[in-house]
This record gives C-alpha cells, structure tokens and sequence, in this order.
C-alpha cells in the first residue's frame, strides 16, 4: 500500500489533537492525531475497553493537562508516545497505534 495522506501538520494544534476518518484499502477508519513537542502520534480512535470512541467533543482527546490522550466514556488515560493505558478499566491494554511519518509539512500513514 502506498503511503496515505492524512492532513497538513498544522491541521493538529501543537500540544493539542484533531480526529479523522482515513480510507485504507476499502476500510474507512476512525482516527486520532496528537502532536506534541514537534512530533505526530497516530491511534484508530477505538477505546481498548469497550471499542467506543474517544472523544465525546470531536477532535478533543487530550486532559486537561494534555499530558495523556483521555477517553470520555469511561475515563482511561493513555500515554501519548506509546498509546498504553496507565489508568482506568483497560489499564495496561494499548491503543492501536497507525504508523505515520511527517514529510514536507504533512502526515502520511505508512
Ligand atoms: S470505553 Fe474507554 S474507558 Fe471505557
């Protein structure tokens, strides 16, 4: 599969979160992008817990302290670099990480 483009970087606010629904091959995807100190991190945005999505207010997955991607249903906080979840129901489950890449301002999936 060649690489898909998903947004321009600055489509997600530094120190902030943008949500997303990408096509790959012929699966329409759900996704979360969080950026933070310069680089880009891609999950499906699909709580490991009970399979819901993250955000109640699209695009807002971060706490308040933006230090972990937070989901809304239940509360989980996951760890922004590797998408582990430190606290709450699926505490030591990941999120599903999407390879990506920034090149030339913008996001591609690898
Ligand atoms: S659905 Fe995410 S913590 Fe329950």
């Amino acid at each position: 599969m060649s690489d898909v483009k998903l947004c321009a970087v600055d489509d997600i606010p530094e120190d902030g979160s943008a949500g997303f629904v990408a096509e790959l091959g012929d699966k329409k995807i759900a996704i979360m992008a969080i950026r933070k100190n310069g680089a880009v991190f891609v999950y499906e945005n699909e709580c490991p817990h009970i399979g819901a999505p993250l955000d109640f207010t699209p695009g807002q997955f971060l706490d308040v302290d933006k230090e972990y991607i937070l989901c809304s249903t239940h509360g989980a906080l996951f760890k922004i670099d590797t998408g582990e979840c430190i606290d709450g129901p699926c505490f030591g489950d990941h999120l599903t990480q999407i390879n990506a890449e920034v090149r030339d301002g913008a996001v591609y999936l690898t």
